[in-house]
C-alpha cells in the first residue's frame, strides 16, 4: 500500500525510508508517525532485509512536530493519546538503522534522529531542541537523549535558548558519527548501511541490543549482559561460518540462524 507522508523502497538488503512531506518541511504529525511506525515494523519482519536507513530532504530532515497539529491540543488530549507515546515503537525496532541527515533536524526531528542507531550528517545539517520558544519542552526524549550523547552543558544550553548545532559541532560533541559533503550524504548512509547488511545478522541485533542496554544499566550488570549475548552467539550457525571463513581466508556466507 502506498504511503502519503513517507517513501519506502528496498534497495537489495536495505530499506531506505524517506520523509515526504516538503510543504512542511517534513514536519512529524500523526500520519507520518502512524506510516514510520509500520515501515520499520515490516522492516523488522522482513527476512531480506538487513538494514535500514531514515532520511528527509536537502533542505529538512525534520522541522519538528507537527506545530499546526498540536496547537489546538489540550492536556486531556494529549494525556488521554499518550501523545508521543507511538514514537516508542519506533525505538522498539530490532534490526539496525541509521538516520541520514540533511538541513533541519528540530524538536521532534533531532529527537527522530536520535532514536536511530547512529546519525551521519550531511555538513549542512543544523540541530536543535527550540520547543521552549514554543512555550514547552522535548517531548519525544530530546531531553533524555541528547543528554546522554553530549552531556549536560551543551543539552542544557541547546533545550534552555533553542540555539542551533551546526554539524562539525554535532560531530565533535558526539551526536553524530560522521560529517560528510551533503552531495554524498545517501550515498555514504547506504554505503554504511550495506556494510551493516553485510554481517551476520544475529550479532548485528545482538550488538545494537548490547549498547543499548548500557543506557538502562550500571557497568558490572552490563557487561554481564553482553558476555551472556555473546556466549548465545556460539549457539549460531553464523558464528561457525564466521570463524571458519576467516580460517579458510574467505568472506562468510551467513544464513541468519
Ligand atoms: C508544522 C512546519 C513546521 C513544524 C515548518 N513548517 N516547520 N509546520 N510544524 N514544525 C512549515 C511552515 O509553517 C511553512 O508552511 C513551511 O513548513 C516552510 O517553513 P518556513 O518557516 O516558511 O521555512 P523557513 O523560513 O526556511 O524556516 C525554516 C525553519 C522554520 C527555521 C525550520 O520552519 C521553523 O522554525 N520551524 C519550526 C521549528 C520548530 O520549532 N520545531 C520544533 C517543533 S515542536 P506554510 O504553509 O506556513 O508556508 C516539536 C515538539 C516535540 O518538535 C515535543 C514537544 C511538544
Amino acid at each position: 500500500m502506498p504511503y502519503e507522508t513517507i517513501l519506502v523502497e528496498k534497495r537489495e538488503a536495505v530499506t531506505l525510508v524517506t520523509l515526504n512531506r516538503p510543504q512542511a518541511l517534513n514536519a512529524l504529525n500523526s500520519t507520518v508517525l502512524k506510516e514510520l511506525i509500520e515501515a520499520f515494523a515490516a522492516y523488522d519482519a522482513d527476512g531480506s532485509q538487513h538494514c535500514l536507513v531514515l532520511t528527509g530532504s536537502e533542505k529538512a530532515f525534520a522541522a519538528g512536530a507537527d506545530i499546526k497539529e498540536m496547537q489546538v491540543q489540550g492536556f486531556p488530549d494529549m494525556y488521554s493519546a499518550n501523545f508521543f507515546a507511538g514514537w516508542e515503537q519506533v525505538t522498539r525496532t530490532r534490526k539496525p538503522w541509521i538516520a541520514a541527515v540533511a538541513g533541519f533536524a528540530l524538536g521532534g526531528g533531532c529527537e527522530v534522529a536520535m532514536m536511530a542507531d547512529f546519525i551521519i550528517a550531511a555538513d549542512t545539517a543544523k540541530f536543535g531542541q527550540p520547543e521552549i520558544k514554543l512555550g514547552v519542552t522535548p517531548g519525544m526524549g530530546g531531553s533524555q537523549r541528547l543528554t546522554h550523547a553530549i552531556g549536560k552543558a551543551k543539552a542544557m544550553e541547546m533545550c534552555l535558548t533553542g540555539r542551533m548545532m551546526n554539524a562539525e559541532d554535532a560531530e565533535r560533541a558526539g551526536l553524530v558519527a560522521r560529517v560528510v559533503p551533503a552531495a554524498y550524504l545517501l550515498e555514504e548512509a547506504l554505503k554504511a548501511a550495506e556494510t551493516i547488511a553485510s554481517m551476520a545478522p544475529l550479532a548485528a541485533i545482538a550488538t545494537k541490543e548490547m549498547i543499548n542496554a548500557s543506557f538502562e544499566m550500571g557497568l558490572a550488570q552490563g557487561i554481564n549482559f553482553e558476555r551472556r549475548l555473546f556466549h548465545g552467539l556460539f549457539g549460531t550457525e553464523d558464528q561457525k561460518e564466521g570463524m571458519a571463513a576467516f580460517v579458510e581466508k574467505r568472506p562468510g556466507n551467513w544464513t541468519g540462524r
